[in-house]
């Protein structure tokens, strides 16, 4: 049975529509188990049932977080899914949830960490003045954006770039890396030694 991904996402949608467009043309040897969204109204989870997968949501306000993560975990598991990749999903995971899904959990961010992890990755690395910013595919550990690092690539901040002009250069290489390292997971040749991810 080929591996079964979970897609958690709060927003766009974008990162997942481009592993799903490589799911289905078979560069990602894998399926789509289930799209979750914390929001009804999120276009991501608008196109994931365009594209006909099992996709589903459930409103966030008022429940307690380990009881609403032991649900989204729930539904998870009912569609198969063994794998999870974050593509904008703006919650902490509890606890019980990174440990249900132990070092099966990925996550994409616009920056290349340890810079400027949270929330404006790109506002961050702008006002910064770094010239050198970019994006992370990282295993999700139970603080902000810091488990261990899978790829990174790099992208050059111009002298007239805005958040969003630097935002959509870095959101193709999201794009491009995500898969990657999606597949690099999937083939399992890699090992875990402290925080480094080490190919094998
Ligand atoms: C991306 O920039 C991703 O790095 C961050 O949230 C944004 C989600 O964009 N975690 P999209 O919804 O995948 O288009």
């Amino acid at each position: 049975m080929k591996p079964r991904l979970g897609i958690l996402l709060s927003g766009r949608g974008s990162n997942f529509e481009a592993i799903a467009q490589n799911v289905l043309s078979g560069n990602l040897d894998c399926e789509i188990g289930f799209v979750f969204s914390n929001k009804p109204n999120a276009p991501g989870l608008a196109r994931a049932r365009e594209f006909g997968l099992p996709c589903g949501s459930i409103p966030s306000a008022g429940i307690e977080r380990t009881l609403f993560d032991s649900q989204v975990a729930d539904l998870l598991i009912d569609h198969g899914v063994n794998w999870v990749c974050l593509a904008g999903y703006m919650r902490f995971l509890s606890g019980q949830f990174v440990s249900q899904f132990s070092n099966r959990i990925l996550n994409i961010h616009p920056s290349l960490l340890p810079a400027f992890p949270g929330l404006d990755a790109q506002y961050q690395a702008l006002t910064h003045g770094v010239k050198i910013t970019g994006c992370t595919v990282h295993f999700v550990n139970e603080d902000l954006d810091s488990g261990p690092i899978l790829l990174q690539s790099a992208v050059p901040v111009l002298d007239n770039d805005t958040v969003e002009s630097l935002s959509a250069r870095i959101l193709v290489e999201e794009h491009r890396i995500y898969s990657e390292a999606i597949a690099w997971m999937l083939r399992g040749n890699y090992r875990i030694e402290g925080r480094r991810v080490i190919q094998t």
